[in-house]
C-alpha cells in the first residue's frame, strides 16, 4: 500500500522492548518512551500477519535491547511464521554471543549491530559499559550462524570515533561484515551541535576508491560504496529529503503503538487494543490510518501527490 505522498509502505519495524543494558549518549531510543503495556510474542505474531495483508515484506527488530526480551526467541518464531521476505534485528550485540544460532534457526536472517568504535575507553565514553569484547564475541557468533550479511551499524560523532572510520572499514572488510556510517540525527530537543559531523567528506574519499556506487531507492535513497576490500554504505538523514521521499517503513513501538515517523510522537495510531481483543477490523483500520498518516518530516520539494490506495 502507498501513503499519500505516493510511498510504498513495505518494512515495519518492531521495537520490542523500550529496555537497553547501554546508555549511549546519543540515542534515540527508536522514538519511543516508556509505555505502560507490552505486546506479547502472539501479539507481535497476529500484528505481523496484519502488516502482510498491506503489503508489508520486512520486519525489523529492534529495541531498547531487543536480545533483553527473554521471550526473543518466541518473537522471531512467530514473525517468520508469517512468511516475510526478510526478517531482520538491530542489536547492541552485546548478549548476542550465546543466542546468535538460535536466532537463525528461528528464521532470523540478517543482523545490523552497532558498534561506533574498536576502542575499549571510547566505547564506555559512548555507551557507558564496557561490554566491547562481548561484542566482538557477538559479531563472531552472528558471522558463525550464518546471519548473513552482518551489518555493523557506525554513527559518527565528532571528536570521538571520525578518526576511527578506516579501521572499521578494515575490521569489517576482513569479515565480509558490511559498515554502515550513519549520520548522527539530532531528535528528542537534545543539541548534538558539537557531536554531529556531516559525512561529506567521507563520502568523497569513498567515492575515489569505489569500484562501484550504487543507491538504494527502497531504502532510503542511502548509498553503497563497493570498495576493493568490502562494503560501505552511507545513511545521511538530517535535514535530506532525499531520505523522507524514499522511506518505506513503518514503526511500532513496544506498547503497541503504530508510529509513522521516528521523528514524531504526535500522530501515534494504538493498535494493540484491537488486537488484544480479537477485533481485526479495527486492528486493519488502525493500519490503514497510521499510512495514511504517513508524511516525510524533511519535506524539500515533495509534496502531496494522491490520495492512499486501498489495500
Ligand atoms: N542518530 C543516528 N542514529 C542513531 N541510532 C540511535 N540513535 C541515533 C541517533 N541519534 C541508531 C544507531 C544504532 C541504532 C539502534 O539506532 O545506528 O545502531
Amino acid at each position: 500500500m502507498r501513503d499519500k505522498f505516493g510511498r510504498p509502505v513495505t518494512g515495519l519495524r518492531i521495537s520490542v522492548t523500550e529496555e537497553c543494558n547501554l546508555n549511549c549518549f546519543y540515542c534515540h531510543r527508536e522514538g519511543c518512551s516508556a509505555g505502560s503495556r507490552q505486546m506479547s510474542a502472539g501479539e507481535i505474531g497476529k500484528i505481523v500477519q496484519l502488516a502482510k495483508e498491506f503489503g508489508m515484506r520486512k520486519v525489523k527488530l529492534t529495541g531498547g535491547e531487543p536480545l533483553l526480551r527473554k521471550d526473543i526467541i518466541e518473537i522471531v518464531t512467530a514473525v517468520t511464521a508469517a512468511g516475510m521476505d526478510e526478517v531482520s534485528m538491530t542489536t547492541n550485540g552485546t548478549l548476542l554471543a550465546k543466542i546468535a544460532a538460535e536466532l537463525a534457526d528461528a528464521g532470523l536472517n540478517r543482523i545490523n549491530i552497532s558498534l561506533d568504535t574498536l576502542d575499549e575507553t571510547t566505547y564506555k565514553r559512548i555507551t557507558g559499559r564496557k561490554l566491547l569484547h562481548e561484542v566482538f564475541e557477538g559479531i563472531d557468533a552472528a558471522l558463525a550462524a550464518g546471519l548473513a550479511p552482518v551489518k555493523l551499524n557506525m554513527v559518527l560523532l565528532a571528536g570521538i570515533n571520525k578518526h576511527e572510520v578506516e579501521r572499521m572499514i578494515a575490521y569489517a572488510s576482513k569479515r565480509g561484515i558490511i559498515l554502515q556510517l550513519i549520520e548522527l540525527l539530532e531528535v528528542g530537543g537534545k543539541n548534538f551541535t558539537i557531536y554531529h559531523c556531516d559525512l561529506d567528506d567521507v563520502e568523497q574519499s569513498l567515492r575515489e576508491r569505489a569500484v562501484a556506487v550504487r543507491t538504494r531507492r527502497s531504502m532510503q535513497a542511502r548509498r553503497k560504496y563497493i570498495l576493493p576490500g568490502g562494503e560501505v554504505e552511507v545513511v545521511k538523514p538530517m535535514h535530506n529529503s532525499e531520505f523522507c521521499a524514499h522511506c518505506t517503513r513503518l514503526r511500532l513501538i513496544p506498547d503497541g503503538h503504530l508510529k509513522p515517523c521516528l521523528m514524531r510522537n504526535d500522530n501515534l495510531v494504538d493498535l494493540l487494543t484491537h488486537i488484544s481483543t480479537g477485533d481485526l477490523e479495527g486492528a486493519r483500520k488502525a493500519f490503514a490510518e497510521a499510512i495514511a498518516r504517513r508524511e516525510p518530516y524533511f519535506k524539500g520539494a515533495l509534496r502531496e501527490v494522491r490520495v492512499s490506495r486501498s489495500v
